[in-house]
């Protein structure tokens, strides 16, 4: 059996969505709430102009078709599916009135993850999110390609294999949740699902092995940026995370994708608590209080101040980027113990260099600098 459905998503001005709304006739109803019981494409009508319709009756709100979906095709055992996607938007500002679904509510795309859709209206979901993300998204190159997953082991995993398979600068992979999502020095990072912003993206530099190395700089650098423009009061710790009340907010892991003939990419993985933070880690890793975070926006624009920062120092390197440097580097002139080597050194932090390192103040007066190795604790 064929079914020919056609699937709704209402959304307001803002891209958030009321609901999903689907019909078809003789569709066995094997969908949550959000199902359309029933419903028929009248003769001469295309399912797009019947999902319209039937939604104003159903629903008693009027309502205007925005844009078509890409038509889906679902192959089941005892039947097939074609799922003609459309997207529909109330006429008037007035709240809509529901006739049933009373429970229905505007609901961010970013959120959608914690309603369970019908497994068939998964990709008019995942269509919806790509266009919002789409339409906050002011980049050239960075995002231009991106996948949006539910779950994986890592998006570095996902995205070192879209890199090997020839993935171009720019490719983004992001999901709700990881069960492997890994930190530096072998650690697990941890988040609960839909309670972080977890992504990576592909870089391509053309520059030596060390010059290359400074991107976690230019990344942190990026996500400390748009955090404050967006009024949280955040600073770069060298060399890899984003401190927020002094409590971890996010950290950025970079991995080499490597063949014979040396680097031939970069993964940068960037994870950003928005929400809960897991209570095993509760006290030393905090998300923004009181901010209701949009996540494709924040990461849209986080991939904007990486765009910019990424010509000016694919050009002239981390000293290219140095009164941002300096005036986003928490640890600046402040008391710090850093592991070197097995031994932890107090000194003083005495800023990022433009090779990379941490310079440091030893108790002695010597200056050193730290190329590797991570600050322990601070004053
Ligand atoms: C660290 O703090 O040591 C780095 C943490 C990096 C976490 C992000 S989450 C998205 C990407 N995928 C991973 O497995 N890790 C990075």
């Amino acid at each position: 059996m064929h079914l020919n459905v056609a699937a709704a998503l209402i959304v307001n001005d803002l891209g958030e969505v009321l609901c999903v709304k689907r019909g078809a006739s003789k569709f066995a109803s094997t969908a949550f709430r959000w199902e359309f019981p029933g419903g028929k494409i009248d003769v001469g009508e295309t399912p797009s102009q019947a999902v319209v319709r039937e939604i104003q009756e159903e629903l008693s709100m009027e309502i205007r078709a925005l844009a078509d979906a890409p038509i889906i095709h679902h192959v089941y055992d005892e039947f097939s599916i074609t799922l003609h996607g459309i997207l529909c938007t109330p006429t008037t500002n007035k709240p809509p009135v529901l006739n049933e679904h009373i429970d229905a509510c505007w609901l961010p795309a970013d959120k959608l993850w914690s309603l369970e859709f019908a497994a068939a209206d998964k990709p008019l979901l995942t269509w919806l999110r790509e266009r919002t993300f789409g339409t906050h998204l002011r980049t050239q190159i960075f995002g231009r390609a991106v996948t949006f997953l539910d779950d994986c082991t890592s998006t570095n995993d996902i995205l070192l294999a879209q890199a090997e398979a020839g993935a171009k600068e720019g490719t983004l992979v992001v999901s709700e949740k990881q069960s492997a999502g890994r930190g530096r020095l072998g650690r697990h990072w941890l988040s609960e699902p839909g309670q972080a912003l977890l992504f990576s993206f592909l870089v391509r530099p053309t520059l030596p092995p060390d010059e290359a190395a400074t991107i976690t700089l230019v990344a942190g650098l990026a996500v400390t940026l748009t955090l404050r423009e967006m009024q949280i009061s955040v600073g770069l710790k060298w060399p890899n995370d984003v401190l927020l009340e002094e409590k971890k907010l996010c950290g950025i892991l970079c991995e080499a994708q490597s063949s014979i003939h040396g680097i031939e990419g970069i993964i940068i993985g960037v994870g950003i608590n928005t929400g809960i933070v897991p209570e095993s880690i509760a006290y030393r890793a905090i998300a923004p209080k009181d901010k209701n975070i949009d996540r494709l926006e924040l990461l849209a624009r986080i991939l904007k101040t990486f765009e910019s920062l990424y010509e000016r120092w694919t050009k002239g390197g981390l000293k290219a980027l140095r009164s941002e440097l300096d005036a986003c580097d928490a640890k600046r002139d402040k008391r710090i113990t850093v592991k070197m080597s097995e031994i932890p050194t107090t000194g003083i932090a005495r800023g990022i260099q433009d090779d990379g390192s941490l310079l440091v103040e030893l108790s002695s007066g010597e200056q050193t600098a730290l190329h590797c190795g991570e600050i322990l604790q601070w004053d």
